[in-house]
């Protein structure tokens, strides 16, 4: 039946295509072993932390000694000095989660003790050592409603098997009754008390820290990114893979974005703690939101074509060009606005990062009234690649402009050569746009990062449909305040 269905389903194949389509991530966050284990070294000491605050109860109860009599037995005042984490280690339990184990864990305590035999009325203090703890913690790993992700302790289990007492004074009977009637309770206790530590732990410290990921992080007054989960992290043999939607969108309006995330193949590289892939949709829904937001407009005025350029931006520099302008429009300054009449789309292989964009180029003459009378629009394509790095937890990127590559799209003042306006507006692009351009590519893009985390080591790599950047991971402990 269910097959059936799911034949119904995708009797349309398109359906099955937007269904399959829907659950690919534009970015892929990995974390390999050696960052698991990097993350797993701060969650021990913290959890080291807590398990020494262990708060335990007192024991009291009676116990029957044969030929002696009821003896009333109270523990009390029981004090956890220390609790010791040598050894532990995560892993990843695939389609499950992660693991962590810790074995030979150790803890000392004292405590008063108190008896009461017929008349005889004792008491003192102990020490007791805890030795050979065991701790079994399975996490599930999830995302909610908000795309945020959730941690949770699945299942978690505690074996001791070694308590030494020592009591004050010489009592014989005293460890037979510890051990017959006080350990086992003893042991009970300390077992399910280490596991409510751990659950604790993990809804206090870990799960609050993981949802300082900036899912929806504002980047500019123009644009957001959307870094939601899309599925719950998937733990394979070699990493935990957390697919987020990766998507830019107008701050102002967002709208459906018009082409899918491809699928991305990582490759099996784990030398690095942090892995993140950058699909070509992540950086085209860039282009497509602050398309949408107006962002992609430029004007460019006499005012700031920079100094050593031997020229000024009016029909005068131009009429050289467009012979006509002289008698149209003398010596009159005039302004560009350049915009993209669609959303840049790059793409990304092997080689590198490229993309082809096309941009208007609008002319004015900027009248003694300073209303603008229209020239000439030109439609201006280049190839253009890019170079790109993390700076401070940011994609940043330079782009470089080729040869660019004019046509007259429009012209209000007759005809002209468009060719021989080449050079002149390749100072315009690669001196003044490209320069503004690249500082704001310089400033970058946050990657998707919880607080306090430092990347370094970073390697760039580019493969087809998307940019590989791999890091090492360094946590900054928060400061003392
Ligand atoms: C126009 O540009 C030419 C040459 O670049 C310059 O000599 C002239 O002074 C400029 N005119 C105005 C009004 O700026
Ligand atoms: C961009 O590169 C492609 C292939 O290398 C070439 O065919 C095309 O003419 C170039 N376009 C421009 C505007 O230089």
């Amino acid at each position: 039946m269910a097959a059936r269905g799911l034949a119904v389903a995708c009797g349309a194949l398109a359906l099955c295509l937007a269904l399959a389509r829907a659950t690919n991530p534009g970015f892929v966050v990995r974390i390999t072993q050696a960052g698991l284990d990097y993350a797993h070294q701060h969650a021990i000491a913290v959890l080291e932390k807590e398990l020494a605050q262990l708060k335990l109860p007192d024991i009291s109860g009676d116990f029957r000694i044969r030929h002696v009599g009821k003896v009333r037995y109270e523990i009390s005042r029981l004090d956890l000095r220390s609790f010791h984490l040598p050894y532990s280690r995560i892993s990843l339990v695939p389609n499950v989660g992660l693991q962590v184990a810790i074995s030979n864990a150790f803890a000392e305590l004292d405590g008063n003790w108190r008896v009461k035999l017929h008349f005889i009325r004792d008491h003192g203090s102990f020490d007791l050592n805890v030795e050979n703890v065991y701790i079994k913690i399975n996490l599930k790993l999830g995302s909610d409603a908000a795309g945020k992700p959730t941690a949770d302790t699945a299942d978690c289990s505690t074996r001791i098997s070694k308590v030494r007492v020592h009591f004050s004074g010489k009592f014989g009977w005293l460890y037979n009754l510890f051990d017959r009637a006080i350990e086992p309770r003893f042991r009970d206790m300390l077992q399910s008390k280490v596991c409510e530590i751990v659950a604790s732990s993990v809804r206090s410290e870990l799960q609050p820290y993981l949802r300082t990921l900036p899912v929806t992080a504002r980047i500019d007054a123009k644009a957001g990114i959307d870094y939601s989960l899309v599925a719950p992290p998937t733990a394979t043999a070699q990493s935990l893979d957390v697919g987020l939607k990766g998507e830019f969108f107008s701050l102002a309006h967002r709208s459906a974005v018009p082409f899918p995330p491809l699928a991305l193949a990582f490759p099996p590289d784990h030398d690095r703690m942090v892995y993140f892939g950058a699909s070509s949709y992540f950086f085209n829904t860039a282009g497509f939101a602050y398309h949408a937001a107006g962002a992609l407009v430029f004007e460019i005025t006499d005012s700031m074509i920079p100094k050593g350029v031997e020229f000024h931006l009016n029909t005068t520099t131009f009429s050289a060009f467009v012979p006509q302008l002289e008698k149209m429009y003398p010596d009159t300054p005039m302004k560009l606005r350049l915009s993209a009449p669609s959303a840049p789309f790059l793409t990304i292989g092997p080689g590198g990062l490229s993309l082809t964009p096309v941009v208007d180029i609008q002319a004015y003459a900027i009248l003694p009234s300073s209303s603008l009378a229209p020239l000439f629009l030109l439609g201006l394509t280049s190839n253009v690649s890019a170079v790109v790095d993390v700076k401070s937890g940011h994609i940043v990127g330079s782009l470089k402009v080729g040869r660019i590559k004019l046509s007259l799209k429009h012209s209000d003042v007759g005809t002209f050569q468009v060719r021989t306006l080449q050079s002149i507006m390749n100072i315009f692009a690669s001196s003044i746009l490209l320069p503004r351009l690249n500082a704001r590519l310089d400033q970058g893009f946050p990657l998707p990062l919880p607080d306090r985390i430092q990347l370094s080591n970073i390697l760039v790599r580019f493969h087809q449909n998307f940019l590989l950047l791999g890091a090492d991971v360094q946590y900054q402990p928060r400061g003392p305040r």
